[in-house]
């Protein structure tokens, strides 16, 4: 499930096809129309999906309407891949413990938005990334890997974003390998 840029789902496309990921990616859901990634999946020959929140009365019913997509697709489990969403109640009856995501910081620190840039402003000298399961908490879930980058004197937040990112790629592959490896 993704809400932008897509380049995590891109990845693990990549990994798929070059058979360092053995799992079948039955579709790919955005609650946004416009994300990029929308089109990379398509590209990639991948069922998409999109569910705009405003078309709906209630969030409950928006996650129902995924929830419904989801199972339609056969889903097993949710990859998130920058969904700007906080996961509700019916996803995570539907999919419990079969939810993960991937945020741009070593948790528990710099949970929510920007944690590239919360993490530049505390003045730590490592940053990272963690793949976690999603529980009802924001970015609490049990974390099941996590990569570190150093923080150089003139990073950016973009320049950080960037390192941060090449080990999201990396991490999130390898995590959802052995999740199917069965090794969480
Ligand atoms: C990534 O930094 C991810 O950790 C966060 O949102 C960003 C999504 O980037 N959850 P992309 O859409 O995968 O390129």
């Amino acid at each position: 499930m993704i809400s932008g840029r897509g380049s995590n789902m891109a990845a693990l496309i990549q990994a798929v096809k070059t058979g360092r990921l053995d799992v079948e990616i039955v579709g790919v859901l955005s609650n946004k129309k416009e994300a990029k990634g929308l089109e990379i999946a398509q590209n990639a020959g991948l069922k998409t999906a999109h569910f705009d929140i405003n078309h709906f009365d209630s969030k409950d019913a928006y996650e129902d309407a995924v929830v419904k997509q989801l199972q339609a697709w056969d889903t097993q489990w949710i990859a998130l891949a920058g969904y700007m969403r906080i996961i509700g109640t019916p996803l995570l009856t539907a999919f419990r413990d079969r939810i993960v995501n991937i945020h741009p910081s070593l948790l528990p620190d710099f949970k929510g938005l920007n944690a590239q840039e919360q993490a530049l402003k505390s003045g730590v000298k490592i940053a990272g990334c963690t793949v976690h399961l999603v529980d009802e908490s924001l970015d609490g879930g049990p974390i099941l890997k996590q990569a570190s980058v150093p923080v150089l004197p003139d990073d950016t937040e973009a320049t950080l974003s960037a390192r941060i990112l090449i080990e999201e790629h990396r991490i999130y592959t390898e995590t959802l390998q052995e999740i199917v490896d069965n090794k969480h």
